[in-house]
């Protein structure tokens, strides 16, 4: 059996409570811990193009790790808790809200091909979207009185929720800016505390964000794996050296 000691006690791996497309989640002997477990797996179109990609879940993890600590340095209340490996990690236990937090600097992806307009403009205000999380469904776009109406989150949450990916916004652009790379656009994931309180969770790697060299325009996120244009580990790697030798 897996085993770790978090403060002095032994946290084990328990079952397996759900597969994702790029994390396994398994529940420990703490109902408020939950063992994450990152695969070499890459998908797009919301799982229907799926690759088994060598290398990638460490990849991952390392740069999950470092951009939750960095936002914990500065003060954003998030799920990470330790690093187990290379692949693994705790991480609190959280009732996730379904929706999925997308804030967008420049204009990319389907922001593009909905109003036609030029890639990379920039965005000013920035643009934050919502989406509900429903592979079934796609993730379609969800508005606020959507949100409120069906009972995902209460009106001061979604404030909540705009002001966090905001100021979140604001820290990783900097971040990023300091070692040469724009930050396009990305997706973040909450969570409720047991005591109700919301949370940053899930994961923060170019899975779930785009990222370009700033003086190459190069793309070192998933961008690689969606228009199949190479190994999308050279983009990861680039982007984890870099994060590693941020001061
Ligand atoms: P998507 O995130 O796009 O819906 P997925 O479900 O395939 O896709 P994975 O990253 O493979 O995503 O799976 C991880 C799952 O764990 C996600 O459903 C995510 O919402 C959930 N999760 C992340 N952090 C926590 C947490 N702290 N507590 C409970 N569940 C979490
Ligand atoms: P978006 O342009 O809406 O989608 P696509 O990637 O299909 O062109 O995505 C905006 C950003 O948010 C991008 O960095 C990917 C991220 N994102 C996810 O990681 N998962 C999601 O379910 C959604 C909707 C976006």
């Amino acid at each position: 059996m897996n085993s770790v000691t978090y403060k002095n006690r032994t946290i084990e791996q328990g079952e397996l409570k759900y597969t994702g497309k790029a994390k396994e989640v398994y529940t420990t002997n703490d109902p408020d811990i939950l063992w994450i477990h990152y695969l070499d797996q890459a998908t797009a179109k919301n799982g229907k193009e799926k690759e088994q990609i060598d290398g990638k879940g460490q990849l991952n993890s390392a740069i999950s790790h470092l951009l939750f600590d960095y936002l914990t340095q500065q003060n954003i209340k998030n799920h990470y808790l330790l690093s187990i490996s290379k692949t693994d990690e705790l991480v609190q236990a959280l009732e996730i809200l379904p929706i999925e937090v997308v804030t967008r600097n420049y204009a990319s992806g389907h922001f593009v091909s909905k109003f036609q307009v030029t890639p990379m403009k920039k965005l000013t205000p920035i643009v934050q979207e919502f989406y509900y999380k429903s592979d079934a469904l796609d993730d379609p776009f969800i508005n606020d009185s959507q949100i409120l109406a069906l009972g995902y989150a209460v009106a001061d949450e979604l404030i909540y929720l705009r002001q966090e990916a905001q100021q979140i916004n604001q820290l990783l652009s900097h971040l990023f800016s300091t070692i040469n790379i724009q930050l396009i656009d990305f997706k973040l994931e909450f969570g409720r505390t047991a005591s109700g309180s919301i949370i940053l969770a899930d994961e923060l790697s170019p899975d779930n964000m785009r990222l370009v060299d700033l003086t190459t325009g190069d793309s070192l996120d998933k961008d690689i794996f969606r228009e199949h244009k190479g190994d999308m580990t050279v983009g990861y790697h680039e982007v984890l050296d870099r994060l590693s030798h941020v001061k």
